[in-house]
């Protein structure tokens, strides 16, 4: 389990003055972590063309590394889904809002997320999916917070088990604000900002 550090991210970061922000995973850990990843899915597939699917937007960074430690053939695509409305708080309910641009069918198949939550975005996705017909459908997240769980469903391939906290950085955002972090940070609100999501 990653364990938080008591370090603030190097550089202005441009956040307000009620949120702050607490590194939990370094971007040399999560660049380390991407290639053993890598590694492993290299290790599963030695030979077969490697089509990934990103999850947008939070998956963004951590598609572009891991596509680039892959090696071999690799392509990729991108869908978007809703499942998380303004604020810190999921709304349960998943929605396609930009599918893919082409056809999954034979194809070996990495869907590639930033976070496992609760597991509805991904128990949404790996049966739309699956319909699809792809040769194999296999998932690999950077973060998963287990306690959160609802939907029975795990990653094959998984960076880091973190506690139940909201994270930001290196792709995940709060209100679309702090992806561009190169760590993953915990956000921590002041009464005023905690105010405002509820
Ligand atoms: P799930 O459907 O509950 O598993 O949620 C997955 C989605 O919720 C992720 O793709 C993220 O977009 C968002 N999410 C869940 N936890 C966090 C977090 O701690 N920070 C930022 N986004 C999160
Ligand atoms: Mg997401």
């Amino acid at each position: 389990m990653a364990k938080q550090q008591n370090r603030k991210p190097k550089g202005k970061i441009g956040n307000r003055p009620d949120e702050s922000v607490c590194v939990l995973i370094s971007h040399a850990n999560i660049r380390r972590r991407v290639r053993e990843i890598a590694q492993d899915v290299r290790r599963d597939f030695p030979d077969e063309p490697i089509h990934l699917i990103g999850v947008l937007k939070g998956s963004v960074f951590f598609l572009a590394d891991l596509a680039r430690e892959l090696g071999g053939e690799v392509s990729f695509d991108f869908l978007g889904v809703s499942s998380y409305g303004h604020g810190t708080d999921s709304t349960g309910e998943v929605k396609l809002t930009k599918d893919l641009e082409v056809s999954i069918e034979g194809r070996t198949v990495l869907i590639v997320e930033d976070i496992l939550d609760t597991g509805l975005t991904l128990k949404f996705l790996i049966k739309l999916f699956e319909e699809r017909k792809p040769k194999h459908l296999r998932v690999a997240v950077l973060l998963d917070k287990a306690e959160r769980r609802i939907a029975n469903v795990n990653a094959d391939y998984c960076g880091f088990t973190i506690p139940n906290e909201f994270v930001v950085g290196y792709g995940l955002d709060y209100d679309e604000r702090y992806r561009n972090l190169p760590d993953v940070c915990v956000l921590q609100l002041g009464s005023r900002a905690k105010s405002k999501t509820e």
